[in-house]
């Protein structure tokens, strides 16, 4: 059986810290209510120049170093993000031209923070049905552009930062045994950026009214998250076949540190068995999950035949979770 097996992981952060210390100055907020509601201590901001496809060209430099693999062999780059450069080309064709991945197919898809879960998920279903033998997915966001830092719910949250795989077709028991996938666009209200399309296209008003920002109900989606993560990866392990205890790392979207926790529990999966960074970069949307991988596989937390489940929840809203043999 064809399967598509990660051989290469990589990811990016800007340079720029920015503390809960600091976002006292700038909102009325405390490190101990972001650190006690969230488990986010700080996260990462880009410089002016930096773009979602630059982090992204980074990441996915470093995934391609790790797996061996040149740009010129790459057959197809999927990117996940809601913060792309620009609306059009996309952040795929970006970093293919700033790679040099000239015989890739390149695109973008654009599914909140479940974009790489998704990501994968597509690439990984043209690689078992033979049409690609080679993918990079990448999850990049430049959120902080996205961020109202007058609006305490949400410039507490986010980040900046980008992560990458990449991942070959080949025979064997190792690679990506299932993804699933999830959207229910009736929550749309509940997370979203109203101005900037074709809706609300830009004039003094809608920037005045602040509408090119992000605007969220963090509340009412956290019940939604716990929930459907639940759902989500109680169908990877049934589909699978397979019990909880055999789940050796979960990697999951680094949302709020009480939502994954409330995921290990329910799987009754021990601290060591749950990968988490949110302390460091926030919620850094799509980029998450990939940045997590890298540092949970550059860390030595990762061994052969591993077995990891990656879930991921976001705005649409949509969600969605892979199993995956390493
Ligand atoms: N500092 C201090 N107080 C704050 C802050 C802040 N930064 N933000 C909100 N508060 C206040 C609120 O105003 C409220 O005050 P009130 O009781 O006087 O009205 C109080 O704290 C409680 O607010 P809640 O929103 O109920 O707090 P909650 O415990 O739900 O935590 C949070 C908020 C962290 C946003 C949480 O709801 C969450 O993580 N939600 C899920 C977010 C998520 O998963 N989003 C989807 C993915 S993100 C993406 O796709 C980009």
């Amino acid at each position: 059986m064809i399967r598509s097996r990660i051989v290469g992981t990589g990811s990016y952060l800007p340079e720029k810290v920015l503390t809960n210390e600091e976002l006292e100055k700038i909102v009325d907020t405390t490190d101990e209510w972001i650190l006690t509601r969230t488990g986010i201590r700080e996260r990462r901001i880009t410089a002016n120049g930096e773009a979602s496809s630059t982090l992204a060209t980074n990441a996915a430099r470093r995934a391609l170093d790790m797996a061996g693999v040149s740009p010129e062999e790459l057959d197809i780059i999927v990117v996940g993000t809601v913060t792309p450069d620009m609306f059009f080309p996309s952040v795929g064709c970006l970093v293919q031209d700033a790679l040099g991945a000239k015989k890739a197919v390149a695109f973008d898809l654009s599914a909140g923070c479940s974009g790489f879960v998704y990501g994968l998920s597509v690439a990984d279903n043209f690689l078992k049905n033979g049409q690609y033998k080679k993918a990079l997915v990448v999850g990049t966001e430049n959120l902080s552009k996205v961020t109202d830092y007058q609006d305490r719910g949400t410039c507490v949250l986010l980040g900046d930062g980008s992560g990458a795989v990449v991942l070959v077709a080949e025979e064997g028991h190792q690679g990506i045994l299932s993804t699933h996938l999830h959207s229910d666009g009736s929550y749309k209200d509940l997370l979203f950026q109203p101005g900037g399309g074709s809706r609300v296209p830009p004039t003094y008003e809608s920037i005045d009214e602040r509408l090119h920002y992000l605007k969220m109900d963090g509340n009412k989606l956290f019940k939604i998250a716990v929930k459907s993560l639940e759902d989500v990866v109680l169908e990877a392990i049934a589909h699978n076949n397979i019990k909880d205890s055999d789940i050796d790392l979960l990697i999951p979207h680094q949302a709020n540190l009480r939502i994954i926790q409330a995921i290990a529990k329910r799987l009754n999966l021990p601290e060591e068995k749950v990968f988490v960074n949110i302390h460091k970069y926030g919620n850094t949307s799509s980029a998450s999950i990939p940045i997590a991988l890298d540092e949970a596989n550059r860390a030595g937390r990762i061994q052969e035949d591993n077995l990891l489940l990656l879930n991921a929840f976001g705005a649409g809203l949509t969600w969605g979770s892979a199993l995956v043999r390493w």
